[in-house]
């Protein structure tokens, strides 16, 4: 676990953010969210960002986080959207401490179904969101040297299998 930051990916709903506080416990590490800090450099909330000003000026505001995060080790819970620019792709493979972590879709569509705050979904039927879903999918596994599935597990037992893999 020593030395260097480890990064979550993977859709929205799989689960990046409670397993990374969990993670951060676990480990001590400090916790470092690219949403998060999105809203406090840019001042808005995700959701009316990509209503002013929409999804491509959000992305490269999003890379520009990603690329400028400190080298302190931390856990860092990223965007599901993070790997569909390549420049994030190669900085992500080139870290080497990536964890995609995997759900299946019945799992995160229940958990995203009352959902108001993720702009991509919104106004969106199943069949869309689990499209985006499978387009994404080579995307994350070509960004991450671990792949863990979350659909069975809970947060613990999550945090737990990845700081075994590490
Ligand atoms: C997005 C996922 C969101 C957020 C934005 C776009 C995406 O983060 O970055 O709404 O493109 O999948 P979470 O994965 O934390 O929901």
């Amino acid at each position: 676990m020593e030395g260097k930051s480890i990064y979550l990916i993977g859709f929205m709903g799989a689960g990046k953010t409670s397993i990374g506080h969990e993670l951060g416990k676990k480990t001590g590490l400090p916790v470092i969210d690219t949403d998060e800090l999105f809203e406090k450099f840019t001042g808005i909330e995700i959701r009316n960002f990509f209503e002013l000003y929409g999804e491509q000026r959000f992305r490269e505001k999003e890379t520009e986080i990603l690329l400028n995060l400190s080298n302190h080790p931390s856990i860092i819970t990223t965007g599901g959207g993070i790997i569909l620019k390549e420049k994030n792709r190669q900085f992500l493979q080139k870290s080497g401490r990536v964890i995609f972590l995997q759900c299946h879709p019945d799992v995160f569509l229940d958990r995203l179904k009352d959902d108001q705050t993720r702009p991509l979904i919104k106004n969106k039927s199943v069949e869309e969101i689990k499209e985006m879903y499978e387009k994404r999918l080579p995307l994350y596994m070509e960004s991450s040297t671990v792949t863990i599935d979350t659909s069975d597990l809970s947060i613990e037992e999550a945090a737990e299998l990845i700081i075994n893999r590490m």
